[in-house]
């Protein structure tokens, strides 16, 4: 895992980190206060946005990284290269979300603090090891 200045990110990172800063100010967290905004890149190049939407029946609330991937998928993009969460924290995605992500391969996973820009950058298969699949086939893994 790697914290790291974001004028050390490619053009294509730093523009998705502006993205998931930038809806991060749509967030619709009125119960929680902690504004999430989350910027997916596809293979295609396309971004897709996503932002926590919570609810006043709290178990319904919807991660921003998981709105993203809605947007993602409702439009027939299946790869990704990376996600940015922008959070006042630098929080990264909860299991939930990784485990989301998870189904549709690796990518980078760029956290960004807003207060002062410090981003963690990581890949997914580095915060979900040993994701659930149905198709796992441990024989050969660290098994006893
Ligand atoms: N939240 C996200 O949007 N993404 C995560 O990965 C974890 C948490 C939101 C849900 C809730 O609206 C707020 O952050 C506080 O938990």
């Amino acid at each position: 895992m790697n914290k790291r200045p974001a004028n050390e990110l490619s053009e294509a990172h730093s523009k998705l980190l502006i993205a998931a800063e930038k809806c991060c100010e749509n967030a619709y967290a009125p119960y929680s206060k902690f504004r999430v905004g989350a910027a997916l890149l596809a293979k295609s190049g396309k971004v897709y946005l996503g932002v926590n939407v919570e609810n006043c029946s709290f178990g319904l609330t919807i991660c921003a990284e998981r709105m993203a991937l809605g947007a993602a998928i409702t439009a027939g993009e299946r790869e990704f290269d990376a996600i940015a969460i922008a959070t006042d924290t630098g929080a990264m995605p909860c299991g939930a979300c990784r485990q989301m992500l998870a189904e549709f391969g690796n990518m980078q996973v760029l956290a960004c603090r807003s207060s002062d820009g410090r981003v963690l950058a990581t890949q997914l298969d580095q915060i979900l090891p040993y994701s659930f699949r149905l198709t796992d086939d441990v024989a050969g893994s660290e098994t006893c």
